[in-house]
Order: C-alpha cells, then structure tokens, then sequence
C-alpha cells in the first residue's frame, strides 16, 4: 500500500493520451491498488492513472459516501449516454476550484476488470459524471477546459 503523488495541472502528463492495457502484472497490480489508495487519501471519488504519471488506461472510482464501494476500469469504453446533468465538478489534480460543467446524466460503460475480464456498468448522476470524467483524464482532458464560466475557489470550504 502506497500513496502516490497526484500531478496537478500544469503537468504534461496530464494533457497526454493515455495507452491501453494488455495483460494483468504484477506492477499493473500494485499501480491500481497505490491509486485506490491515493484516491481514498485524498477523499477522491476518482482518480486516473496519468494522475499519478502513469499513461495507462486505468480509472479507479468510489462515488459512495463510505467510501467501500471501488470500481476498477481497464480500458473503458463508453457504450452508451443520454440525458443531461449540470452541476459542481472538482479534480484531484486541479486542488481548490471546482466549475460548473454539462455531462451526460446516465453512461453505460465497457471495460476490464483486475482479472482482464470485460464487464458492463451504468451509472446515473454522480456515477455517471465521474466516469465520463475520468474517462477524459485517459485523452489527457480536464474537466476545466470544459467549465461552464469561472473556475471557484473551494479553499474556504475545505478548510
Ligand atoms: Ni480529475
């Protein structure tokens, strides 16, 4: 168990595509579970390798409260969207601000889990912002070039 360092924007590596996965290793192994701890760490609710400077296409998420409840996404796909949903979004890599941004209120997603096996998951609302967000991090995309007016500052609030 380790606590990665999270790249901020600003960092390269962040606007680079990231490549897919072809086979389980033991380093692909320790990597998920270091972002699964830096996630929680961090009181994340996603976190995608080229945060921790790793180009690979690897997402992990937990949206609930508890914070007991990983997802592991390999090589995800988006398969199907629709509706809309706009509300506050933040990133891990852009610390203090959030902005509004318009995502798509329910995804279905394709993709491998641990064992490089393929399986489905949808998710509405927060789950479904959180996938489509950190799908953008494996196109080296953050959520703040698609802010809808002002980046806030959220320093207040967290302190
Ligand atoms: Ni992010």
């Amino acid at each position: 168990m380790a606590i990665r360092n999270i790249r901020v924007e600003g960092d390269p590596i962040l606007n680079k595509k990231s490549r897919e996965v072809t086979e389980m290793t033991d380093r692909n192994r320790e990597l998920i579970e270091d972002m699964l701890d830096t996630m929680y760490d961090a009181n994340g609710v996603g976190l995608a390798a080229p945060q921790v400077g790793v180009l690979k296409r690897i997402v992990v998420i937990d949206v609930t409260e508890d914070g007991d409840s990983p997802i592991v996404l390999i090589n995800p796909e988006i398969i199907e969207k629709d509706g809309t949903q706009t509300g506050a979004e933040g990133c891990l890599s852009v610390p203090g601000k959030s902005g509004t941004v318009t995502r798509a209120n329910h995804v279905k997603v394709r993709a491998l889990n641990e064992d490089m096996q393929p399986f489905e998951l949808e998710g509405t609302e927060l789950l479904a912002r959180a996938i489509q967000h950190e799908l953008d991090h494996l196109e080296g995309v953050l959520y703040t070039s698609k802010v809808e007016g002002e980046l806030t500052s959220t320093e207040k609030e967290e302190e």
